[in-house]
């Protein structure tokens, strides 16, 4: 390293897994490090790329002002038309695993990413998505420290790193006839853990299955890694994260980072959506009586079948309440559904209903008039809820949702538990009682932890301080 090096800041390499919720994440973090004065070079496929430049205020206005930050893109291996999102979601998983490993690696051995002349050091950290564990091998050929970023909570982690101990203990498999059949051999949760709450790639008959031990081997890697980001707070998931401390060798627990982001930049709303956001929803709200909207959006990946949609719409109406829907285009099994929804439904969703294609979520949650969210159980989604005190009705789709919906129903007491239910009475019940009957009750709970949420990231709280050490740690990285 020259003397003028050695005078530059730090350069980090950060690399999310191409969807919304990583990508959202792990560019909070490249703005709170930018701003602590470390260089960042955030990697993405193509894809990615032009659609944060669209629709992401953040990196239209915040990023572009630090000239720290600079993107790189690579190739995601699916033709640029093709979509992916909806039922392509496995296909872009397993065609950019495969793709992106030689990209990284000559990425990471050019002189692309360190340019003299524009004041940039050589990488000496990679913070990569903890479900990119080919980056490992990689950065220790080129000798670079990597540390995990994994976006889900500790409760998914730790139940992964924990799945070979479930097929030894022969918890799984199972069949699907008796899911309420108690999960033992998951310290820390057995007590309220359930076969249905087991996330959704144990869903399986045959645990050679290819996604079940990928997933086993992700989690694991991770634990070969200099250390671990997680998106969480200790206050939120203490006892598991006790668990995962005794098998990973540093875990920086630093959100909620969508909310960390305003207290470090001291700045509002800044969006890392990758598709518009319908900004309407927003003067409908602004007419609502307080707390009298459910918010209904299921993230950026769930599907549902037309019966699905129509049991969720028949629910919807019949509860009474007013009510903001986000329905993806891309979030219905099949095409042309749009003209086959009945003229009285649509008649009677003028009435109280607003539906976008997309939202701007964290607004929508922190608005007066929102008193209850109908979600899939993202972990993204239910950490804005935690922060924005609304109460939960959960309708798990797939992966960690699962495991996230039974926390926020049986441990944290932030609502309602809905998973593997989809008929109209439930959803009109579960409304009610999350606007009306229950709502002190969940109430109490949200507005407890939400303040414990807040305390994390204020200075001294447990989130503020970690990211702090963090970038000490990626500091002394030289
Ligand atoms: C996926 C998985 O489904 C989820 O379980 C896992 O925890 C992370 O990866 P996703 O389904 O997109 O993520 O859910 P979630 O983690 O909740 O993230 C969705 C993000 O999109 C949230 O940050 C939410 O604010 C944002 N969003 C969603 C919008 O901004 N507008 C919308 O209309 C809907």
């Amino acid at each position: 390293m020259d003397d003028q090096e050695t005078e530059l800041p730090p350069h980090v390499l950060i690399f999310p897994y191409p969807a919304q919720s990583h990508v959202a994440a792990m560019l909070n973090l490249a703005q709170i490090l930018c701003h602590g004065g470390i260089h960042v070079t955030f990697l993405v496929t193509h894809d990615i790329h032009r659609r944060l430049l669209r629709h992401s205020t953040a990196v239209q206005s915040h990023l572009a002002s630090y000239s720290g930050f600079r993107f790189e893109t690579i190739s995601d291996g699916l033709p640029e038309d093709d979509p992916r999102s909806g039922d392509k979601v496995m296909e872009l998983f397993r065609s950019f695993r495969v793709t992106a490993k030689p990209l990284l690696r000559d990425l990471l051995r050019s002189d692309r990413v360190r340019d003299s002349d524009s004041g940039r050091k050589r990488i000496s950290c990679i913070i990569v998505d903890g479900v990119l564990g080919f980056a490992l091998g990689v950065a220790e050929e080129i000798g670079i420290p990597v540390i995990f970023f994994r976006t889900t909570g500790a409760c998914n982690n730790w139940a992964h790193f924990c799945g070979p101990k479930l097929i030894e203990a022969r918890e799984v498999p199972f069949e699907g006839n008796n899911m309420d059949v108690p999960i033992k051999s998951v310290p820390g949760m057995d007590g309220f853990l359930r076969r249905r709450d087991l996330p959704s790639f144990y869903r399986v008959i045959d645990v050679a299955n290819h996604d079940l031990q990928l997933f086993f081997s992700e989690t694991q890697q991770t634990t070969q890694a200099r250390a671990i980001i997680l998106n969480t707070f200790e206050e939120l998931e203490g006892p598991i994260l006790a668990q995962a401390r005794t098998q990973w060798p540093q875990i920086y627990t630093v959100g909620p980072l969508h909310a960390h982001l305003k207290v470090r930049l001291t700045s509002n709303v800044t969006s890392n959506s990758l598709w518009e956001e319908d900004m309407t929803c927003m003067t409908w709200l602004d007419v609502q009586p307080a707390k009298s909207v459910i918010y209904i959006s299921f993230g950026s990946i769930t599907m549902m079948t037309k019966d699905q949609l129509m049991e969720f719409w028949h629910g919807l109406l019949n509860s009474g309440k007013r009510f903001l829907w986000v329905i993806r285009p891309d979030s219905v099994f099949g095409k042309d559904w749009e003209n086959h929804i009945p003229t009285k439904i649509l008649e009677r969703t003028k009435e109280r209903g607003c539906i976008v294609g997309w939202a701007p979520q964290e607004e929508v949650l922190a608005h007066k008039s929102v008193g209850g969210f109908l979600t899939h159980s993202g972990w993204n989604s239910t950490l804005e809820s935690i922060v924005a005190g609304v109460p939960m009705i959960c309708w798990p789709y797939f992966g960690d949702q699962q495991l996230n919906s039974r926390f926020v129903g049986e441990v944290w007491k932030l609502g309602l538990d809905m998973k593997d239910t989809c008929d109209r009475v439930t959803i009109e019940n579960m409304i009610r009682d999350v606007m009306d009957v229950k709502r002190q009750e969940f109430q109490e709970s949200l507005d407890r932890m939400a303040k414990l949420a807040r305390k994390a990231i204020t200075e001294g709280g447990t989130s503020y301080c970690n990211l702090d050490c963090l970038i000490r740690d990626i500091r002394l990285m030289v």
